[in-house]
């Protein structure tokens, strides 16, 4: 699931203020609901929240560009870019001490990237892997699992 069942159960609420039919109308309220959860917007998300909407994925896209609150994909930019799970069984493993052991030694947030341009944290969905949990992919390609706060030292070493 591309949100947290609160977030998704938000954005129910805000469409609920409209009248049938006119969903759409919560598109702004539904996008910062999103943002509020992840940091920011990937393309991805847009898309999700597109379908929420019933609404084309082009016409989102148009309203998180014209407005500066949205922030859109502004994690794509680092030369590596480490994904953190962050759904629950990895988070019932300790994802949650694993991410403050990483925005603390890199200095960023999720959704962010490191002055230096190295290393972009974004926060990522269940990757089939909950058996080892928890888990991490370096650059879409690499997992690392079974994570410990004194790990993360090394694994940064290792991909920085
Ligand atoms: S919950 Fe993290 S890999 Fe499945």
């Amino acid at each position: 699931m591309m949100l947290a069942r609160e977030s998704l159960e938000k954005i129910d609420r805000e469409i609920a203020k409209y009248p049938e039919g006119r969903k759409q109308s919560a598109v702004m309220e539904a996008l910062a609901v999103a943002q509020d959860e992840k940091g920011f917007l990937s393309d991805e998300m847009i898309e999700f929240v597109a379908g929420l909407l019933g609404m084309a994925p082009i016409s989102v896209r148009e309203v998180v560009s014209f407005y500066a609150m949205y922030k859109h994909e502004a994690a794509s930019s680092g030369k590596t870019r480490l994904t953190l799970c962050r759904s629950l069984p990895c988070r019932l493993s300790g994802a949650d001490e694993i991410a403050e052991t990483l925005k603390e030694k890199l200095g960023i947030d999720f959704g962010e990237t490191t002055p230096d341009g190295r290393m972009t944290l974004v926060e990522g969905e269940c990757m089939g892997a909950c058996g080892d949990a928890p888990v991490a992919l370096i650059d879409d390609k690499r997992m690392c699992c079974r994570l410990t706060r004194e790990g993360v030292d090394a694994l940064l070493r290792e991909i920085g």
